[in-house]
Order: structure tokens, then sequence, then C-alpha cells
């Protein structure tokens, strides 16, 4: 056990011979890129709330990577992830099999997600956000909001959830750019139409920067309250190393300890998406060498 730097009391579950702890129970594939592992770690599912990540590092030589718990069974003493296989070491995480064992998990971390009867909510996943959205509509929807929900991806195959989503949400509405399934758009598009109904009292999005950006911009002159979780670089995810800093109505804010969620209307998009870009020829040169190397 640790505090982290706002004094939240964490887990680093570090394997230790002969236990079950952070052994992959499940994999499977939601898409072509999108992979959902459930985890042996129960001291983490004792205490995950809807909006917590943890820390994965891999092996001795691996990155650290925030992926935020998608589901939590404190009978069964595991945690999900779903996590896109974007860049080095979230390939070669996909590459591990039901059975391996996670060097080490730390978390949870982070504040969790501001759960409270709204009355009208509308949760916003766009590509693998879906996979954080998703905890956060079902928590809101247990509170006894009426919750609505947009799905946004590139293309039908790569949509996540959609099902898992349809078992509880008032309203699923889907969107792909290509047109290939629901509404020929994005998801700001269904947004705008519900918007202009009235009758919204919370938009919570989840995904790419610009869709969240974006969603910011469209709620604004409605004066909708709108909930961004961010995903800015991190490394210790627990206060320390500054790296995950974005500026919120004007002051500097870690990611880590004080969000991920954060309200989007006061948050600096423009310097976080500078802050996100700085790595961004290393990450591709990384990516390239996985490739190479599972191949
Ligand atoms: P994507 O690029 O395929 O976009 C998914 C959907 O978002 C699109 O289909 C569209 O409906 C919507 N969208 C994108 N840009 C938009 C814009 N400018 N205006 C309105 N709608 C827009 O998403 P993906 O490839 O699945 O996701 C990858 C990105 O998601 C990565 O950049 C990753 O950093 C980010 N991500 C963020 C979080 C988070 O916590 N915020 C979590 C996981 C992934
Ligand atoms: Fe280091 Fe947030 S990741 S301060």
């Amino acid at each position: 056990m640790f505090k982290t730097f706002d004094g939240h009391i964490c887990t680093l579950s570090q394997i230790e011979p002969g236990s079950l702890d952070n052994k992959i129970i499940k994999k499977r594939y939601l898409s072509e890129t999108n992979v959902e592992m459930i985890i042996n770690a129960p001291l983490i599912a004792n205490s995950a709330k809807p909006g917590q990540f943890i820390v994965i590092c891999n092996n001795e030589k691996g990155e650290r990577i925030p992926l935020t718990i998608s589901e939590t069974d404190k009978e069964a003493g595991t945690i999900g992830i779903i996590f896109q296989m974007v860049g080095r070491s979230t390939i070669e995480l996909g590459a591990m099999k039901e059975g391996d064992v996670i060097m080490s998990l730390a978390g949870p971390l982070g504040m969790p997600s501001e759960i409270e009867n709204f009355g009208n909510c509308v949760v916003i996943g766009g590509g693998v956000g879906t996979a954080i959205a998703y905890p956060v509509a079902r928590a809101l929807k247990n509170a006894g909001n009426n919750v609505k929900v947009i799905i946004g991806a590139r293309t039908e195959s790569l949509f996540i959830l959609v099902d898992e989503m349809k078992a509880f949400a008032d309203e699923v509405i889907l969107t792909t750019d290509d047109g290939s399934c629901g509404i020929h758009g994005v998801v700001t598009d269904p947004l705008k139409e519900l918007l202009e109904k009235g009758n919204v009292d919370r938009v919570v999005c989840i995904g790419p920067l610009p869709m969240m950006k974006a969603v910011s911009e469209f709620t604004k002159p409605y004066g909708v309250k709108t909930i961004a979780s961010l995903d800015p670089i991190m490394i210790d995810g627990t206060g320390m190393c500054g790296g995950c800093r974005v500026t919120v109505d004007g002051k500097t804010k870690f990611a880590c300890v004080d969000g991920p969620e954060f309200d989007a209307h006061l948050v600096d998009w423009d310097g976080l998406k500078t802050r996100k870009s700085f790595y961004r020829e290393y990450e591709a040169k990384q990516k390239e060498m996985a490739i190479k190397e599972a191949k």
C-alpha cells in the first residue's frame, strides 16, 4: 500500500511467486485494435470507483501505461481494462495471453467520477474512449439519471461496448464517420439535436482530444455542464512528476490526482494539444520497432 501526493491510499500490486495477482484471467479482442483484459487484482477491485485508473508496467523495461478501469468485480477480485494497441507498450501488452502475469499494477488512481442524480445526462464515447464512458454511464444510470449515450467510431468494425451500453441506457445513438452504421457523421451531430431539443442537464465526454474540445464548444452556448476525461502524458500517476499537468480555469492541475475528469469549459485545450504532441516522433519510431519485432 502507498499514499499518493494528495492522500489517496493505493495498492502497488507486484507479482509474488505463486500468487494469482496480476494474472490475465480473460482476454478478448473488441475490434481489430481494441483489447479487453480481465486481471486478477483483488485489492484494487475492492476499492476502485468509476473514473479511476491504474498504471501498468508490463516488464522491467516497460513504460508505465495509465489505463482506466473499465469494470470491477469485488467478489471475483478482478478488474477490467480496455485499451487500443497504438504504441510500443500497448502493442506489447496486447501480445500478452490469458494466464500471463503483468509485472506491476498500481491503483486505483485519480479522483472518481462525480456521480449524482443530475437528471438528464448525455454520455459520449469517442472510439476507444467508450471503454471509459461505459462505467461512468452505468453509474449515472444507477444513480437515477436518464442516460442517453452517443458512441462515435470511424467505421462500424471499430465500435466497442454497444450491446453493453444498450443493456442499461435509455437510448444509444451511434455515429460513424464513413456512414457504415448509424448516423453518417460525428458525435457532435446528434449532440447538437439533443441540445436544441433542450432538457440536457449534464454531458460527459471521453475520447480523442479534438472530439472533447468540439463537444465542449457545442455545449458552452447552451450552458450545459460538461465533463471531459483527459488523457495527457502520465508518468508516475501519483502527482509527483508534473508530466500530466493541464491548465484548467487558468490554474495548473495534475490530471492524475486532480482529475482525470475536469469541467470541459475551463480546460485549455490548445495547451493540452501541444503537450500531448511532444513525443509524437519518438512514439512513432517506437511503434514501428514494436510492429517489426512482433512479426
Ligand atoms: P477516433 O479518432 O476514431 O474518433 C472516434 C470518434 O470521435 C469519431 O468517430 C468521431 O465521432 C469523434 N470525433 C473525433 N474527432 C472529432 C471532432 N473533431 N469533432 C467531433 N467528433 C469527433 O478515436 P480512436 O482512434 O478510437 O481514439 C484514439 C484517441 O482517443 C487517442 O488519441 C487517445 O489518446 C484518445 N483516448 C482518450 C481517452 C480519454 O481518457 N480521454 C481514453 C482513450 C483514448
Ligand atoms: Fe506525474 Fe501526474 S503523472 S504528476
